[in-house]
Formats: structure tokens, sequence, C-alpha cells
């Protein structure tokens, strides 16, 4: 009885109730009536009949409530499937009967009320996502059984294809022993312990932060990578900074300590010494105050990467810059030779800033170029820029140290004299106006534009500035 189906469970109760409705009260009847007050057979077979008429008529209404019944019924289940299977906005229509409408009705308000959370879910989850997409730093999130569960994006740049990682092991993801291991441990701890390493990855530097997450049973520990290249390599130029500044220092100060102690000692030297010694210490001490100069425009140019401009002719920034360099020019014998396009040419630039590039790179010219020589200084229009080249007939620079010659303090000569009060900082200045111009600079050695008087040897600056509109 008990492996009967719902449908066959429902018309036999059905059947028997109508059934027994109907028919006991006739066979109460035909039984408790007296033969003679039956009127005989015909009465007795009518009664019969009619009770056989109502026996067929109780089956065939008991099958009609239970068809109604279940069709009601396979409509809630197939509902509650759908819904079940994530469909949330699917509702089941009340049927009539009153009790399979309040399970409906439960149905329903369970659905909606699952709607709701799985939508507060998810709408928590975008945000979550948005959050740990738009940190700078890489995330890494590990399960309890310590494997990788969730990325952010900057982790995705950090190590691509580590998306094929989520389930495995943060030593497959990272491959790094010492993250692995810091993983495990922080993984052993109970409470919100972090701990920290340095990781090398993909010629970047990352420290990274462990922290074992302890508010969710589901999560193990959470990683942080951050950037310290940046850093570090700012720290370090810092160091070389400051340690190439006290090492360019130091040499005239020594100087100018040794001739002092000189001149102050018990026995002072003859006068004409004296006079000597002074003027050494006069021009160590000009060296360091143009050190210092220079080191102050520089950091003055990078912390105002936005000179004020004005249109100007660049040939007369140049005549201002060869004059400043006049007697240097006339010691050696070196003539100037300027090539300039026929048409005005006018570029947009600081004025003052231009005149110190033509005379830094005019000094050099002059400083390394053989005497009674010429420096050429020629001005073309390339595409939106004016470019300018500045060509001597010096020794050259070696391929090696072309790269480098426009780093602070850098020299090919291994001996830098203060003689002529060189601190090594001049194309660094030249290249840090011409940046902040939005131009270019580079050096050519030997260079392609040859000489006029046909010499392959020398150095050629060359520089762009915009044009003024
Ligand atoms: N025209 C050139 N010919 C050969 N070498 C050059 C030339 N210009 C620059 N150099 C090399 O590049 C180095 C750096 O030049 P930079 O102008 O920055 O410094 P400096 O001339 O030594 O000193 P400062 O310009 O500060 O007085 C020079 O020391 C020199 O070795
Ligand atoms: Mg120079």
């Amino acid at each position: 009885m008990t492996n009967l189906s719902l449908r066959t469970k429902l018309l036999l109760s059905f059947w028997i109730i109508i059934a027994l409705c109907s028919l006991l009260p006739g066979f109460y009847v035909l039984h408790s009536l007296p033969p003679e007050t039956t009127g005989g057979a015909p009465l007795r077979h009518e009664l019969i009949f009619l009770l056989a008429v109502c026996f067929g008529a109780s089956i065939i209404f008991a099958v009609m409530l239970t068809r109604g019944l279940l069709r009601s019924i396979s409509c809630i289940t197939e509902s509650a499937r759908i819904i079940g299977d994530g469909n949330l906005t699917r509702r089941i229509s009340p049927p009539p009967n009153n009790e399979l409408k309040q399970v409906a009705e439960a149905i329903n308000w369970m659905a909606e009320n699952l709607h709701q959370q799985i939508q507060t879910v998810n709408r928590q989850n975008e945000t979550l996502e948005a959050v740990l997409d738009a940190m700078w730093d890489g995330v890494l999130i590990l399960d309890r059984s310590g494997k990788v569960l969730k990325i952010n994006r900057s982790m995705r740049e950090i190590q691509p294809n580590i998306e094929t990682m989520l389930g495995r092991k943060p030593l497959e993801a990272i491959h790094s022993p010492e993250f692995q291991s810091v993983c495990q441990e922080v993984l052993t701890l109970d409470e919100k312990h972090s701990k920290s390493l340095t990781i090398d990855l993909r010629e970047r530097l990352f420290e990274v932060n462990v922290v074992r997450a302890t508010r969710t049973p589901d999560l193990g520990a959470v990683a942080v990578f951050h950037d310290i290249s940046e850093q570090r390599k700012l720290e370090k130029m810092r160091r070389d900074f400051v340690a190439n500044v006290s090492h360019e220092l130091r040499t005239p100060l020594t100087s100018v300590k040794g001739y002092t102690e000189t001149l102050l000692a018990d026995e002072p030297p003859p006068p004409e010494m004296a006079r000597n010694f002074l003027g050494v210490i006069l021009r160590n001490a000009n060296h360091m105050a143009k050190m210092v100069d220079d080191l102050l425009s520089l950091s003055r140019l990078e912390a105002a990467s936005d000179p004020t401009k004005k249109p100007i002719r660049p040939d007369g920034a140049l005549a201002t810059a060869w004059e400043a360099c006049s007697s240097l020019a006339d010691s050696k014998n070196v003539r100037l030779e300027r090539k300039f396009p026929e048409r005005d040419v006018q570029v947009m630039a600081n004025p003052d800033q231009l005149v110190r590039i033509f005379r830094n790179l005019l000094e050099n010219a002059l400083k390394f170029g053989p005497r009674d020589s010429s420096i050429t200084v020629l001005a073309e229009v390339v595409d939106d820029k004016a470019r300018f080249t500045i060509l001597d007939k010096g020794p050259g620079i070696p391929k090696k140290d072309q790269p480098r010659v426009f780093e602070r303090f850098y020299s090919v000569q291994k001996y830098r004299s203060n003689e002529n009060g060189s601190t090594g900082l001049g194309l660094a200045i030249c290249r840090r106006i011409v940046h902040n111009h939005g131009g270019d600079i580079w050096l050519e050695s030997p260079p392609k534009t040859p000489h006029e008087s046909g010499g392959s040897s020398g150095t050629a600056f060359l520089f762009t500035m915009p044009l003024a509109t």
C-alpha cells in the first residue's frame, strides 16, 4: 500500500469516500425495506441499477477530483524545480485549492527572498571585485587549504597566466619557495597575524604582506603584492647622488683646506707663493660655487617642469650664448659658423633656458674641440619642430660612453679638471631643459652631418624645440 503512487492513493481515497457516501445509503435502503413494501422485483432492479450508476459516477467524480489536484501539484513541482535550478524570477500562479495555494505562496515567498538575498550577495561581490580591481597592489587570496582562490587585476598584470593557477598551490602561481613557506606558516596561525617578505618577480621587486584571514571560514590568507622597484630605484639614485656630490666636493674642499692650513702655518709661505695659494683657493671655491649653482638649477628645473615659454628667434639666443663664451673662443681662436634657414624661424621656448642650452653645448665644443678650428651651428625645420645641431671637430665621444654623457657628473675623461669649471652637470641640465620643452636631445659621434672642411671626426649634439605657431 505504501508503494502506491500519490495519484493512485488520491484516486482510491476519493473513490472510497464518494462510493461510500453514495452506495452505503442505497444498500441500506435496499436491505432495510421489507420485500412486500418494495413493490416486487422491478423496484429492486431499479434500485440496483441506481446503485450501479452511483458506483460509476463515483469513479468518474473521483478521477476528475484527483486529476485537478494532481495537475496543481505537478504545476507547483515543476515551478519549484525551475526555481531550484536558479531561475529565481519564476513565480507559481496560485491554484484554487486553499492548501495548495498556501504551498504555492510559500514557495513564491521563498523564491522572492532568495532572489533578493542573491542580488545582495551579487552586489557585495561586485563591490568587492571593483575594489580589488581598482587596487594598484596585486592581491592573491588563498582558501583554507592554502590553494589560490581569487586574484585581482593587478595580480594578473604582475604575473600573466596566473588565472590558470586558481585552485593550485601558491608556489605554482608565484615561483618562489619563500612565498610558499610564508603562506603555509601564516595558514597555521589562529589569529590575524601577518608576515612579510620581498620577492623578485620578472625584474620587479615586490614587498609581499601575507595576512591570515579569520573572518570567513572559507578564507585562509590574503597576500598583497606592493611594487617597490621604483622606490628602491629612487633610494639608490638618492644614495648615488649624495655619494657623487660628496665625491665631487671632496677634491676642491681638500685643496682649499690644505692651502689654507699652509697659509695659516707658523711659518707662512713667502708672499708670492701665498698669492698663488690664494689663487688656487679662489679657483676651488668658484668651482664649488658653480657646482652648487648647477645643482640648484637642476633641482629647480626638475621641480618646475613646465617653463614659461614665448615665441623667440633662436639666432638671438645663439648670439647671446656665443657672447658669453667669447673669452674662451678668443683664447682658442675658434670661429662660429651659423647655418640658419632663410625664412624667419621662431621657437616656443623660455629665452633664458634656450640660451643656457646653446651656452652649455658651445662651451663643451670649445673645451673639447681643437684650437684654431670652427664650431658649426645648424638650424633646420623637421616636421613640426626646429632641430639644432652643434658640430665640433674635437676628439669625439667613444661609443661606450655615449649613452651616459647626459648623466650627472659623468665625464669621459676620468680625471675632470676644475681648471675650466667643469662640474659634469652641463649636459644633464641641457637634457632636462629640452625635455621640459617637449623636445629631444641626442648626440652623434662621429657626426652624421659631415664638416664643411671634410673631416669626419668630432661630435654633433642635436636637440629639437617646438616651433612657435
Ligand atoms: N663636444 C664634446 N666632445 C667631447 N666630449 C664631450 C663633449 N661634450 C661633452 N663631452 C663629454 O661629456 C662629459 C659631460 O659633459 P657635461 O657638459 O655634462 O660636463 P662638463 O662639460 O664636464 O662640465 P660642465 O658642463 O658642468 O661645466 C664631459 O665631461 C666630456 O667628457
Ligand atoms: Mg659642459
